[in-house]
């Protein structure tokens, strides 16, 4: 319940107002060159405090990885690693104590365990996803070391207004290598968006954060350099293992493959991607179906589309109910807040995808599941 994966296995544990959080990822192979700062780069992009829509909560966010790591590169021994929780302010919550915050997990948490840690969440806060991006970041390293492979997420739409920027509009961005620039835009922008009406959307936040409330958005991620013959039919397709993660993060409410709901609107002759032969292989003129055909990858980039709830803490007045007294109450939610969630997010996401891929690549035999060198020769 809290590990995903079955070769690569990312456990992960802790809570917002714990001491700690981290994770143990089982079933990395040995010989991938991996340091603290490999990770530490994926956990900066997390991080509290990152931009100025994310929560004012002081987090270093700094990590000790504990095993699994001799000489710079790991030995196949269970990876261990952890991040300390330094800026709690768990009085913030303490008027919360019996009311759930509408939105959140509280309800759901009081009625099947009992019990709910009010300081934040707990288990169910966005703040546990710092062990999926700790099991991101080796997944990373060990997918871009063996195939190269890239992963990229960016927002392309914030309440209802709709970026420029899509990989729909700009295959040729993601063909050519020159996605480099692109991810120079996405990281330099307080969204992580890359389209020219970007500034509308933060905007559109600031108006948001103004009136007390909160915004959603939907996030665009695209993989590169994936072989084919990835996933495998028919309860562990590709497609069906990357929504099961993606949707087992906080605040996502819908998945979409390539063009996803749209195709629903398409004939077959639009939707259809048909074969051309260049290069001496076979290739595809259009990419409608994002990569995946019967669950299993075909060579062409990864294209999923994520949409994420707004941020249910608002200082707006809720209406709650007191679950020992039984009587109604308006709450104001205190403590610190992503106005919008989308921009951290993104490397959570981006986490998640490369678990599943580098969990389906070793169960495919893709990449040894013991030793790189097997892979390298
Ligand atoms: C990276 C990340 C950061 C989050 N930050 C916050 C936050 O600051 N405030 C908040 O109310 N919810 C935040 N959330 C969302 C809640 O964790 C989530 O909405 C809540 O647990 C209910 O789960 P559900 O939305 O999946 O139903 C965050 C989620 C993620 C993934």
């Amino acid at each position: 319940m809290n590990t995903l994966g079955r070769a690569f296995r990312v456990t992960t544990w802790g809570e917002s107002h714990g001491k700690a959080l981290g994770a143990v990822i089982d079933g990395c192979p040995a010989n991938l060159p991996l340091s603290e700062e490999d990770i530490q780069g994926e956990l900066n992009r997390r991080r509290p405090g990152y931009s100025i829509f994310s929560t004012p909560r002081r987090e270093t966010d700094k990590i000790e990885i504990l095993s699994g790591i001799f000489e710079g590169r790991t030995t196949g021994s269970p990876i261990s690693a952890l991040v300390y929780n330094r800026d709690q302010r768990s009085k913030d919550y303490t008027k919360l104590r019996d009311t759930p915050r509408p939105g959140h997990g509280d309800y759901t948490y009081y009625r099947k365990y009992g019990n709910y840690d009010y300081r934040g969440g707990g288990r169910a806060s966005g703040r546990t996803t710092v062990g999926l991006v700790i099991g991101g970041g080796v997944a990373k390293k060990l997918l871009d070391y063996t195939y190269n492979i890239k992963i990229v997420g960016y927002t392309v739409k914030v309440g209802k207004i709709q970026g420029d920027f899509s990989y729909y509009s700009n295959p040729e961005v993601f063909n050519t290598g020159d996605i480099d620039k692109v991810v120079e835009r996405i990281e330099g922008n307080p969204l992580r968006c890359p389209s020219s009406n970007a500034q509308e959307m933060v905007e559109y936040v600031k108006s948001a954060i103004e009136s007390g409330d909160s915004v959603g958005g939907v996030v665009e991620l695209v993989a590169l350099n994936i072989p084919v013959g990835v996933g495998n039919p028919l309860f562990s397709k590709l497609s069906g293992e990357l929504a099961g993660g993606v949707m087992s993060i906080n605040a996502v409410k819908g998945v979409e493959i390539g063009r996803g709901f749209q195709s629903s609107e398409l004939y077959g002759s639009e939707m259809n991607d048909q074969y051309i032969y260049c290069n001496n292989g076979v290739d595809m003129k259009t990419n409608n179906c994002g990569g995946i055909l019967a669950g299993i990858s075909c060579g062409t980039p990864l294209v999923l589309r994520v949409a994420v709830k707004p941020t249910p803490s608002i200082s707006k007045p809720q209406k709650s109910v007191n679950l020992k007294s039984g009587e109604e109450v308006e709450i104001e939610i205190e403590g610190r807040h992503d106005p919008i969630i989308l921009p951290r997010i993104i490397p959570v996401l981006e986490s998640v995808v490369a678990i599943v891929l580098a969990d389906l690549m070793i169960r495919g035999g893709f990449i040894h599941p013991c030793n790189l060198e097997y892979n390298r020769e």
